[in-house]
């Protein structure tokens, strides 16, 4: 498994009780990156994608990786306040706390077939959100791909209810 042995458990962060599945362990590995980029490629060579969308912060360097061996342009789904041009927003409730998220109003046009990247899906609650982004500027989910599944928080039947893919490279149990 080289993918998930290069993850690392941080137990009780960001808070107690919550493990921290670490993927700086494997983003750090010459070997361990560019199995996980090379995975996320061959599963989606010959689909027809027009962009990769990565969610900050951490989707941003898998999104972005991917995007460049995939031959696709990059859109980078931010954090409140980041972007600087016309933004749409949409809030969303995290594993601990709430947040916002946007996109540029012109990063997507009607009818492009979009990949949506992060590392890590738990409640899902990030990736429906980013997901609703993308539908609004009329962009239709190819599928959503994640380094990490954690299936016992529900995220992968949260976005599968709504009827969308789920790829993942690898799963924990528990949180
Ligand atoms: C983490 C992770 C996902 C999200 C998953 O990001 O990187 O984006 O939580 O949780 P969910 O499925 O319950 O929504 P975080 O918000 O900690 O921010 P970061 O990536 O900027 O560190
Ligand atoms: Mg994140």
């Amino acid at each position: 498994m080289p993918i998930k042995s290069r993850i690392r458990t941080v137990p009780h962060y960001p808070k107690q009780g919550i493990m921290f599945r670490d993927i700086t362990t494997l983003l750090k590995d010459a070997v361990g990156f560019r199995v996980m980029v090379n995975d996320l490629v061959n599963h989606y060579t010959g689909m027809k994608i027009d962009k990769v969308a990565g969610i900050e912060a951490r989707g941003f360097i898998i999104g972005a990786a991917l995007a460049y061996q995939l031959g696709v342009g990059f859109v980078p789904i931010r954090k409140k306040g980041k972007l600087p041009a016309e933004t749409v927003g949409q809030e969303y409730e995290l594993e601990y706390g709430t947040d916002k998220i946007e996109i540029h109003v012109d990063a997507i046009g009607r009818g492009e077939k979009i990949l949506l990247v992060d590392d890590l899906i738990a409640t899902g609650g990030t990736a429906e959100a980013a997901v609703k982004l993308i539908e609004t500027m009329g962009g239709k989910i190819v599928e959503c791909a994640f380094v990490i599944d954690l299936p016992d928080l529900g995220g992968r039947k949260r976005l599968e209810k709504l009827r969308h893919k789920v790829f993942a490279l690898s799963e924990f149990e528990g949180n």
